[in-house]
């Protein structure tokens, strides 16, 4: 692909006062962006996919001139591919609309058509495109319908893959064949899951290289787009407070937590391939610890940066089975309720043993961490849905309010709290006098609770991502060898758990997990937050 200005440009601004901004790309009338959404006809598409670009339409982030097409195998008209994405959108439009401004009923109705007519507009730019994903003639098909809407413009292609994994490399070959740009650039968004182990994925980036090279691949990995997780260089290396205390001189263990309060209803097929150690822990979690725990690096460009994370993944020891817990959740009646278990999922082997629990100790051997436990837990079924970074700190030297007070020994120490979801916050928890005359300690937090703060909607992830891709910035996508890296620290694990057959412990749906997480966490001294 021959580069073009946004190849060029550089990262994104830094706006410190104006949090809302979001500068909408240059306009420039001579180039126009296709978009593909490969798999239009599934569940990504239409939960996440549609709807992030349309909310990047709203918000005037896409170009002047753009066209989006759905391509998939399902017989589809362009009016019915529009009435699908429409049906998603109207539910998501109240929402949005409702969160914009003030309570005035007036003003709701003066948005509400708003985003009516926007909607109708942006319905107007898709398209869809029915064909087979290993046939070059169809996505020569596709390539001509393309052509129509980009005219004489200089055209840069965005391919975003959003079907099973099976299929990646006969999408690309075909699309980078018969349906990449000739004048612009073509980029290709990867979904996850990028292989199941160190030589699946080295395969897939093998083949994907056939047709491609890394600069136009764009492996999408949503936890990096999510605000608190962006938030997380500004947070340590624009505060002086928090920087010089980001070692193993003053904290004591970071705890990354994932946890859903749903099994894996609808995609138990998929899940039980991969297992909650690969869907969440070895991308999501891992990608967050990296960030997390990297040297400063020397720019904000995306090369700087997946330099330093790079380099805190070769860091670190592969996980070892004794620093690891698994489980897998089971049927529990609650209320009158009966929530099934994962194997009684019809897509799920009644004798799987795919933990959908995990609980893992991991450590960074270089100057900064050595010796600091990173606890990383991630399930679904249980008792609450959230995703949180815990720095615990260690306790006061000299515990001067310990010896003369009596205070307990934990209120002496502080912690850290970045709640990525739900409900958005960063709070530090103090310690500080009660009010009065006598002398005795209360724990209380510095909070900042971004609903209370900032009255706009934080975007979706998959919006920030996709105009990323749109504007060549990968800062937020995976770099081979960052991917290399990964798997290299969880393969030999996954092999051993899978070849030794290692059952997970079963824990009840809606249950806090199996108690193996807690005496893991304290061989290490750690109490889960
Ligand atoms: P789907 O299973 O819904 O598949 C998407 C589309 O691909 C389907 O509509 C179908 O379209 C086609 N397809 C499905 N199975 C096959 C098959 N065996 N052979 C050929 N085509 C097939 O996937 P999702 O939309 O859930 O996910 C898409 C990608 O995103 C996957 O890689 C997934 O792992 C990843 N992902 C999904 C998430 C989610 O929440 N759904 C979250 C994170 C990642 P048709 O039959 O019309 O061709
Ligand atoms: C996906 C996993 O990557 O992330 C799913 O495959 C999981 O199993 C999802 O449910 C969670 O994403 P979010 O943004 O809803 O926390």
């Amino acid at each position: 692909a021959s580069p073009s200005k946004v190849e060029n440009s550089s990262p994104s601004e830094i706006i410190l006062d104006d949090f809302e901004d979001l500068s909408p790309l240059s306009e420039n009338d001579e180039s126009t962006v296709s978009i593909t959404v490969v798999g239009a006809s599934g569940d990504l598409a239409k939960k996440k996919i549609f709807p992030a670009l349309f909310a990047l339409y709203y918000e005037d982030c896409l170009p002047k001139h753009f066209t989006i097409f759905g391509y998939a195998r399902s017989k589809m008209t362009d009016a019915e591919l529009r009435n699908m994405v429409s049906k998603t959108l109207t539910c998501r439009i109240d929402k949005r609309c409702l969160t914009r401004l003030d309570f005035v009923t007036t003003i709701l109705n003066i948005l509400r058509e708003n985003c009516n007519e926007k909607m109708e507009e942006f319905l107007k730019r898709c398209f869809y495109h029915s064909g087979q994903y290993d046939s070059e003639e169809h996505f020569m098909d596709l390539d001509k319908k393309l052509k129509q809407h980009e005219g004489s413009r200089v055209s840069d292609r965005l391919f975003y893959l959003s079907i099973p994994p099976n299929i990646f490399l006969d999408v690309v070959k075909c699309a980078s064949k018969s349906a990449s740009s000739a004048n612009g650039w073509t980029r290709v968004i990867v979904e996850k899951p990028f292989g199941r182990d160190s030589d699946s994925s080295a395969a897939l980036t093998r083949g994907l290289k056939q047709y491609l090279v890394e600069d136009q691949i764009f492996r999408i990995d949503h936890y990096l787009g999510k605000e608190l997780v962006e938030n997380l260089s500004v947070l340590r290396f624009s505060n002086l407070v928090f920087e010089p205390l980001w070692s193993r001189q003053y904290i004591r263990n970071v705890q990354l937590i994932f946890s859903e309060d749903f099994g894996t209803e609808g995609r138990g097929g998929y899940f039980d391939r991969y297992g909650i150690i690969r869907d969440i822990m070895q991308n999501h979690l891992l990608q967050i610890l990296a960030l997390f725990a990297m040297e400063t690096p020397v720019s904000l460009e995306a090369e700087d940066i997946r330099n330093e994370k790079v380099k805190v993944l070769r860091s670190m020891k592969p996980l070892q089975l004794e620093d690891v817990v698994i489980g897998q959740y089971k049927s529990h009646t609650k209320g009158g309720t009966t929530y099934p278990g994962y194997t009684e999922d019809k897509t799920v082997p009644k004798d799987s043993i795919t933990p959908t629990f995990a609980a893992a100790a991991l450590f960074i051997n270089n100057a900064r961490w050595d010796g600091v436990p990173f606890l990383m837990k991630a399930g679904k079924a249980l008792h609450t849905k959230g995703a949180e970074i815990r720095v615990q700190f260690r306790h006061v030297p000299g515990n001067l309010y310990k010896r003369s007070f009596g205070t307990d020994l934990d209120t002496a120490t502080n912690e850290l709290v970045i709640r990525v979801q739900p409900d958005e916050a960063i709070y530090l928890k103090i310690n500080n006098k009660i009010p009065g005359l006598g002398m005795r300690l209360d724990r209380s937090n510095l909070n900042l609770h971004y609903a209370a703060r900032y009255s706009k909607e934080i975007p979706d992830a998959y919006e920030r991502l996709l105009l990323d891709a749109i504007e060549g910035e990968r800062r937020l996508f995976i770099r081979s060898d960052e991917l290399d890296a990964a798997w290299e620290l969880f393969t030999p694990l996954l092999k051993e758990l899978e070849e030794k057959r290692i059952a997970p412990e079963l824990y009840p749906y809606g249950s806090r997990g199996p108690v193996g997480a807690h005496y893991l966490a304290a061989k290490y001294n750690v109490r889960w937050g």
